[in-house]
């Protein structure tokens, strides 16, 4: 924790050599009454899970595995904001850190040099319509080179160090993105999501091109135009209605 300019989050952490996955263990810890900022990291990760039920490969030594728990007073719909603040936030700072150009892949994939370095899960657990906590997930791929990734994420995986060519410090990574996050989530609590919105749509590759959103409900081709504030991808079809999806998986 030295070096550490918070007020919150991550004073309290809780670090881990292997466990499963640090997002079932926020769990735990929310469940338990951990306050807000409480952050658990871990060297390896052996379940490590990531959207839609997906796995992430989350070797050791290599990169940043960490699960922070929120407890925002914010009313239930507007929690799926709190993934694109993040995602925002993220690549700021990784780009500041870096040098690097960091885009945003809807929802909230972050791409360094063509391909998916960081991913970001947020969970919710919620008592009638009361936000009880959320756990804000981080995956980021750090040092590893394209050997450490199984081939049939090679095409789309990457690390911060494929995309720089140089290695980083990951404890200097963790610690600015939690600087960056909690001066960002101070701000979307007071200020709300606008300006936000608009540093996502300033960092999103795919806005004015044509993807096609494949959701649980089929696929859907159009140009991605933007999102709405709900965070919901806002896609122009052929005949020039606009489609929100809410949950999809984006091919460029
Ligand atoms: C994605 O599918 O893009 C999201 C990946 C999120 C991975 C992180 S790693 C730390 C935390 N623990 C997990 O099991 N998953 C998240």
């Amino acid at each position: 924790q030295d070096g550490l300019a918070t007020k919150r989050f991550g004073r309290e952490a809780v670090y881990f050599d292997a466990i499963a996955s640090t997002q079932n263990e926020a769990h735990r810890r929310a469940e338990a009454g951990a306050p807000e900022g409480l952050v658990v990291i871990a060297d390896v990760q052996t379940g490590g899970r990531g959207r839609l039920g997906r796995s992430w490969h989350s070797p050791p030594e290599t990169g940043i595995w960490m699960s922070l728990v929120l407890r925002p007073d914010v009313p239930l719909p507007r929690v799926p904001q709190l993934t694109l603040v993040a995602a925002v936030s993220l690549a700021d700072t990784l780009a500041a850190c870096t040098g690097l150009s960091v885009g945003i892949k809807w929802p909230n994939d972050l791409l360094a040099g063509g391909r998916k370095v960081c991913g970001i899960l947020t969970e919710l657990a919620a008592e009638a319509d009361r936000v009880h906590y959320v756990i804000l997930g981080i995956g980021l791929n750090v040092n590893q080179t394209e050997e450490d990734f199984p081939p049939e994420l090679r095409a789309r995986a990457g690390s911060l160090a494929m995309a720089a060519g140089r290695s980083f410090s990951r404890v200097a990574l963790a610690q600015r993105m939690l600087e960056g996050l909690e001066a960002d989530y101070d701000d979307y609590l007071q200020k709300g999501f606008a300006p936000f919105k608009r540093r996502w749509e300033a960092r999103a590759v795919s806005l004015g091109q044509r993807v096609v959103a494949r959701t649980p409900g089929g696929d859907f081709v159009g140009i991605a135009r933007g999102i709405d504030d709900d965070g919901a991808l806002l896609l122009e079809q052929a005949n020039g209605a606009l489609r929100k999806i809410y949950s999809a998986d984006l091919d460029l």
